[in-house]
Order: structure tokens, then sequence, then C-alpha cells
């Protein structure tokens, strides 16, 4: 840095008195754009060099100047080894770019010699700076960004939160402190800032480093608030205190959580657009751009389908609420067995039902995800069954969709070389339980009564207890959705127990009759069901008052049940929108059932049947098969 400058600046800190604006003035970090690109610069630098005379001029240009920097553990660094390491930087992060080649800093290891002192990258002349100090500092490789004083700042790329799937973005540091993201651009949503990927290396400790992920916001992230849906929840409510145990795994393993994400008021079912009070429904990708995202973890569905630059949301399914989400927008999803991992700082909706799921385009992503998140609770096995039960599975080819699914099916059949049979639970529950009621009866009303019940029991009081001790005994805005349904819950004679009695009813039945364990294969057999069949639900209609959730049906199976009920894209079928007046596409997805605690056994077979091609990894964009940009934004290059 030229001594002048550094003199100027002295003086004016002394004009305004050090002491006092030093201590309240902290740096949030920067950004900046390079080639039109946004990028945020987190506010601690990684390292720092030496900036020679011939470097200093580079900075007549502005605070920073971008550069790259390459490790090379040979004993020499040919100019060819430094165009191999380019091209890779810029095949594999959305990060880099060639603006950061003006100058190439190439770290070696050990005695290695560079050849090249110039390099030309296309129309790009980069400069290249060798260093092989023993114990200097030590870089990872990728884009950065050097300023004036040598401090070398880590590159962060900046992108729009187009569909509105966050409520807030988030940057964590390198000792996971989170606080919100200061940067915002282009596109009416908030910003997020990710990292480049070429920092990061996973490792056994680190199995999750870089990992990009979303968490709904029912989960507490120390240092933040949780919305859980509701405006007044977010601001009664200082930053917590502790992390979601979920979530405090993933930050373990070296996940970079980039935001908290959209979810239905306190994760009850709502619909759009009537529902979402408090805060908008997130934008499904998919067809005309205006399918409802089904709920509750709408934005983990809808930022997973969205954004390539987004690997995986986590969400919470108590009724549907990770599995809705991923079918009718084209990604995988699961909901795990209940009880795999405790959700300690989460808000409750029925702790007898919920489970912590989700959501990814890349099943292979999604199993390592899903191996640290359920730690030692979760077992991956290779020994499939050979029997297969679908329930309302199709029979004729009449549709796309319906041509999808015998074929999807068939190709299952002939890859675990199974034997396929239909299951009406209606009619197996009647034969297996002649005394009791017919299942629809004697289920009806038993997910109400357990979300009802036990959210009023467990979280609402407190909350309205503690928004009338601030705010002079007023009660908090709800949406009519959760209100009507705790209403409803206070008002009924039936209780928790009873709502557990039925449950384990059905899960003493289903578990010794239909799904059970297998001491080879883990489950005697899989349950196939159709997740959805390319079905449209616009959010622009007009929708009835609430009423509760009640009714049996095969959604409510795996929660009472308590095993696994995974989701799976297979492709797309066309409808005719009323909203473009144009042919569109939206998703036909499949479901995976199996007995509890055969998570790990669903994940590999998904993995297998990708391996086979039978399973496709899911694009980002407007088709979950060929991608492309959302319709609206087409050819913005976002
Ligand atoms: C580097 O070279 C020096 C001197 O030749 C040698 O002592 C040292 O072991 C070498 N270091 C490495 C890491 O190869
Ligand atoms: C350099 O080349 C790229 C494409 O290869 C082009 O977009 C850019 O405008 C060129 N820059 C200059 C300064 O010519
Ligand atoms: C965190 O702890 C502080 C101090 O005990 C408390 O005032 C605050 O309400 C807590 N925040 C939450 C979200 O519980
Ligand atoms: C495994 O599951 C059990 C039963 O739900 C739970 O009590 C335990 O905490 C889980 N173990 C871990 C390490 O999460
Ligand atoms: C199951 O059986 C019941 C009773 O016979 C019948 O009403 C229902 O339509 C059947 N469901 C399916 C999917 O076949
Ligand atoms: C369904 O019908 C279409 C069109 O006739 C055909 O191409 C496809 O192979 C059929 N699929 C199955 C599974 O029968
Ligand atoms: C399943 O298929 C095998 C032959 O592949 C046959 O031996 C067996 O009986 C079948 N089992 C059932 C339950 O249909
Ligand atoms: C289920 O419960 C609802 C709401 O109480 C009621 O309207 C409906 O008739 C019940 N259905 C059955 C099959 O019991
Ligand atoms: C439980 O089953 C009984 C007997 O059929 C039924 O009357 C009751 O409504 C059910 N209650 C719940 C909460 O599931
Ligand atoms: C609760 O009971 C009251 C009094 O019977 C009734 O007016 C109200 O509609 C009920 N609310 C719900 C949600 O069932
Ligand atoms: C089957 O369900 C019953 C009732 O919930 C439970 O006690 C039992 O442990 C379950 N068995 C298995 C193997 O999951
Ligand atoms: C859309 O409408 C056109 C014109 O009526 C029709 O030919 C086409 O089959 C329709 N597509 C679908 C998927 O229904």
């Amino acid at each position: 840095m030229g001594a002048r400058r550094m003199i100027r600046a002295a003086a004016v800190a002394l004009a305004f008195g050090i002491g006092s604006v030093q201590s309240a003035v902290q740096s949030t970090g920067f950004t900046v754009t390079l080639t039109d690109v946004n990028y945020f610069l987190p506010p601690q630098p990684v390292a720092s060099i030496a900036v020679t005379e011939q470097l200093e001029a580079a900075f007549s240009d502005g605070p920073f100047v971008p550069f790259t920097v390459v490790k090379s553990a040979g004993e020499e660094c040919s100019a060819s080894d430094l165009s191999t390491a380019v091209s890779k930087y810029l095949e594999e992060d959305d990060v880099f770019q060639p603006g950061f080649l003006s100058a190439i800093y190439v770290k070696a290891i050990g005695n290695g010699t560079i050849s090249a002192s110039q390099m030309q990258f296309g129309n790009i002349s980069s400069t290249v700076i060798t260093d092989n100090t023993p114990g200097s500092a030590d870089i990872q490789p990728g884009p950065f960004f050097l300023s004036a004083t040598g401090q070398v700042y880590e590159a962060w790329r900046l992108y729009s939160d187009t569909n509105g799937a966050f409520t807030e973005s988030v940057y964590g540091n390198k000792q996971s402190e989170f606080s919100v993201l200061p940067a915002g651009v282009l596109g009416q949503h908030i910003a997020f800032a990710v990292p480049s990927k070429l920092y990061f290396e996973r490792t056994a400790e680190k199995p999750l480093a870089g990992v990009r992920i979303g968490i709904k916001d029912i989960y507490d992230i120390k240092g933040l608030r949780t919305s859980d849906g509701n405006r007044a929840h977010y601001w009664l409510y200082g930053p917590a205190n502790a992390t979601a145990t979920p979530v405090q795994r993933l930050i373990d393993a070296g996940a970079q959580i980039v935001g908290k994400m959209i979810t239905s008021q306190f994760a009850n079912g709502e619909a759009a657009t009537a529902d979402w009070v408090d805060y908008h429904e997130a934008f499904n990708p998919r067809g005309d751009g205006y399918q409802d995202t089904s709920s509750s973890s709408s934005g983990g569905g809808a930022g997973t389908a969205a954004y390539a630059w987004l690997d995986i949301s986590l969400g919470s399914d108590t009724g549907g609420s990770v599995r809705n989400p991923a079918q009718v927008q084209g990604v995988y999803g699961n909901r795990p067995s209940h009880g795999l991992v405790g959700l300690e700082h989460t808000m409750p909706l029925s702790p007898v039902l919920d489970t912590p799921g989700l959501l990814a385009r890349d099943p292979n992503i999604w199993a390592e995800v899903a191996k640290v998140m359920y730690g030692p609770n979760i077992t991956f096995s290779n020994n499939y069954p050979s029997a297969i039960t679908t329930i309302e599975w199709p029979t004729t080819n009449d549709t796309i969709a319906d041509g999808l699914l015998l074929d999807f099916l068939a190709k299952v059949t002939d890859f675990l070389q199974a034997n396929v049979s239909t299951f009406n639970i209606t009619t197996a529950w009647a034969e297996g339980n002649p005394t009791l009621p017919p299942v629809e009866e004697y289920l009806n009303i038993t997910y109400p009564i357990l979300i009802s019940q036990q959210q009023y029991s467990l979280f609402t009081k407190q909350f309205y207890a503690d928004y009338a001790a601030k705010h002079d005994g007023r009660r908090p805005f709800i949406d009519p959705v959760p209100l009507y349904r705790w209403a409803w819950g206070q008002n009924s004679t039936s209780t928790v127990e009873e709502a557990v009695h039925n449950k384990t009813d059905f899960m003493a039945w289903f578990n010794s009759t239909v799904l059970v364990p297998d001491e080879v294969t883990c489950s005697n057999s899989l349950l196939m069901y159709v997740g959805t069949a390319a079905t449209t639900q616009y959010r622009n209609v007009y929708l009835d008052s609430p009423v509760a959730p009640s009714g049996f049906g095969i959604w409510s199976v795996s929660g009472f049940s308590e095993v696994p009920d995974m989701v799976v894209p297979i492709g797309e079928a066309p409808y005719n929108s009323t909203i473009t007046l144009h042919e569109e596409y939206l998703p036909v997805a499949v479901d995976f059932m199996a007995a509890k605690g055969c998570d790990g056994m669903i994940f590999s077979l998904i993995q297998d049947l990708h391996k086979a091609g039978i399973l496709k990894t899911a694009k980002a964009g407007y088709s979950g098969v060929t991608g492309g940009d959302i319709l609206f934004r087409r050819d913005l290059g976002m």
C-alpha cells in the first residue's frame, strides 16, 4: 500500500477521535460487482499477502483486485497445468468466472517451481505470481479479492430469491456464528451469498463441506430469529439461543447454511392464496409458475426446484409437509421413520408425528445429508425386498402420466426381480380388525386432534401468554387455518390419549401385516403409491373457509405407522394452462414406503435406480426433466 494513502487515512481517523469511532463501527462485509456479477466479501479476511509494486498498480481501478489461487503440489507447475486447473474451476464452480483471471497466485507446496509468469486465457492476460515460501499463508484454491493493504477476502456470489422461497438470508462465519446477510440485488426479494465451491474439500470429518442448504423457518439457529411463519412471533422473541439438533449436525459436518425458508404458518397446511396472510406462499417454478407449492415446507420445495445454486433444503413432515412440496415441484423428498433424531429447539406441531425431512434434486446428495442428519439411527443396506405392493396405481395407459407410472413400475419390478400385487387398505383393515370400525372412521379425526391439541398445549399457550405480557393483554395475529384448528381442537371432546390409542392400534396392525420388518431385506416388501400425476392446483383461486383436516388416506399412513415415505420424481406430463393459454408441464412423482427404520434401504435403492438410469437427477427451473429458465425470468440468466 502506498505510504501517502496510509498517512491520509490516519489523519482522518485522528480528526474524529479514534476510540469511539473504532468501537462503534464494525464491518459487515463488502459488496462488489465483477463483469456484472454481484459478489459479497465476508468481513474477515482469510489471509494476507505482500502487495508488490507490480500489484499495487492494479488498485487504480478500485479498492479490490480479483485474483485466482491455484495450489500446486507437484515438482513443477507448467502453463498447461494452470490451464487445466482453470478449466476445471470454470466448469465446477458457479462463483468462479474469467474476471478472476487477471492474476493467478500459485501457492506451491514444497519446492515446486512455476514455469510461466504470464498467461493468456481468451482475451485476458494473466500475471502469474508464485509463492513457495515455507509457512506462508495457507489459502484454499479458488477466486478471491485482494485489498490494497494485502488482505485476502473470499468471493461469495450473490443470487436473488426470485421465487420468494426464503424468509431471511444468512451469513455464517468460520466460527458458525450466524447473522442476517447485509446485501441485496435485483429481483424484488432478498439476496443470497454462496461461497465458491472450490474452498471446500469433503472429508470424513466434514462430509458436507460446502453443501448449500436452506432451513425451514421452524428450526432455531443460534443468533437468528425464528418466525414459524408468523410475523408477531419473529418480533416477539429475540435471536435463538440454541440451534435445533438436526441443523447442528449439518453445521458440524460443514454444510453451508444459506437462509431460513418459507413455511406456512406454524407448519399447518395452508393453500395459496387465501391462507397465506402473514407471509406469501413461495412460487412453484414448474409449469406456468402459478401452481400451489403445497405446504408446509413450501420454501424448501420451491427453492430446491428453482435454484441450481442451492443443493438441498431441510423441511419437516407431520402430515405431508415435505412429501407434498417435493411431489408438486418434482424433487426428491423424504418423511423419515419417526424419532430418528431429536427435535429440540424446533417448533412442535405434533411430537407424535413430527419428523425432519430433506428436499433435493440429486439423490446422492440427499442420501449423504440424510446420513449425517439421522446419524447412528440410519443404516444403509443393499438387500432389497422382492415384493412390491401398489396402492391405486393406474392399470391402463390413458394419459402420459399413466404411461410414465406404468413404465416406472415395470422398470423397478424388473430391477428388483420382484412380484407386484395391488393392495387395498380399507378391505385389508376390515379383514384384519373385524371388531373395529372401518379405518376411515377409526382414524378420521386422529390427525386433527393430535396436531391441534398438541400444538396448542405445547406451543400456542406460551406464545399467547408471552405476547399478551408484552402487549398489554393483546392476542397476536394468527392466519385463519391455525386459528380455526386450535379452536376446533379446544372444542372437541376427543383427546390426544384417544388419538394415540387409535394410532397405536393402526401401527401394530400395519407393522405386523403390511410392512413387516425383515432380517435380510429390512422390510418384507416395498409399498408404492402415486405422489402426483401432474394435476393442477392453481394458486389464484378463491378458497372455502378452513375445516379440520380430518379423513384417512394414503398420505396419513406413514405418519400413523411411523414408517419412512420417500418421494421420487419420475417425469412430467403436459397440461393446458389457464394462466398462459399454452401447453406447460408438471411433475409426475412416486412414493416408496417400507417398514419402520428402513430409510437407509430405500435411500440405497433410489441411488441404485439412479445409477441404473431409471431415476434421474432433477433439474432446476421450468422443468425438472429438461431444466430451462422459469417462465417469467426467461432470458434473464438468473
Ligand atoms: C526443498 O529443498 C530443500 C533443499 O534442496 C530440501 O532440503 C527440502 O527437503 C525440500 N523440501 C521439500 C518439501 O521437498
Ligand atoms: C473478452 O471475451 C469475452 C468472450 O470470450 C467477451 O464477452 C468480452 O467482451 C471480451 N472482452 C474484451 C475486453 O474484449
Ligand atoms: C435468549 O436468552 C435471553 C437471555 O436469557 C433471553 O432474553 C431471550 O429471550 C432468549 N431468546 C429466545 C429466543 O429464547
Ligand atoms: C436415535 O433414536 C432414538 C429413538 O427415537 C432417540 O432417542 C435417540 O436420541 C436417537 N439417537 C441419536 C444419536 O439421535
Ligand atoms: C378398496 O376397497 C373399498 C371397499 O371394497 C372400495 O370402496 C375402494 O374403492 C377400494 N379402493 C381401491 C383403490 O380400489
Ligand atoms: C403408453 O402409451 C404410449 C402411447 O401409445 C406408448 O408410447 C407407451 O409405450 C405406453 N406405455 C406403457 C407403459 O404401456
Ligand atoms: C414371486 O415370483 C416368484 C418367481 O419369480 C414365484 O416363485 C413366487 O411364488 C412369487 N411370489 C408371489 C407371492 O407371488
Ligand atoms: C370425519 O370427521 C369429519 C369432521 O368431524 C366429519 O364431518 C366426517 O363425517 C367424518 N367422516 C367419517 C368417515 O367419519
Ligand atoms: C378413536 O376411535 C374411536 C372408536 O372408533 C372413535 O370414536 C374416536 O373418534 C377416535 N378418536 C380419535 C382421536 O382418533
Ligand atoms: C367451538 O364451539 C363454539 C360453541 O359451540 C362454536 O360456536 C364454534 O363454532 C366452535 N368452533 C370450532 C372451530 O369448532
Ligand atoms: C409395531 O407397532 C406397535 C404399536 O405401536 C409397537 O409397539 C411395536 O414396537 C411396533 N413394532 C415394530 C417392529 O415396529
Ligand atoms: C391442449 O389443448 C389443445 C387444443 O385444444 C389440445 O390439442 C391438446 O391435446 C391439449 N393438451 C393437453 C395436455 O390437454
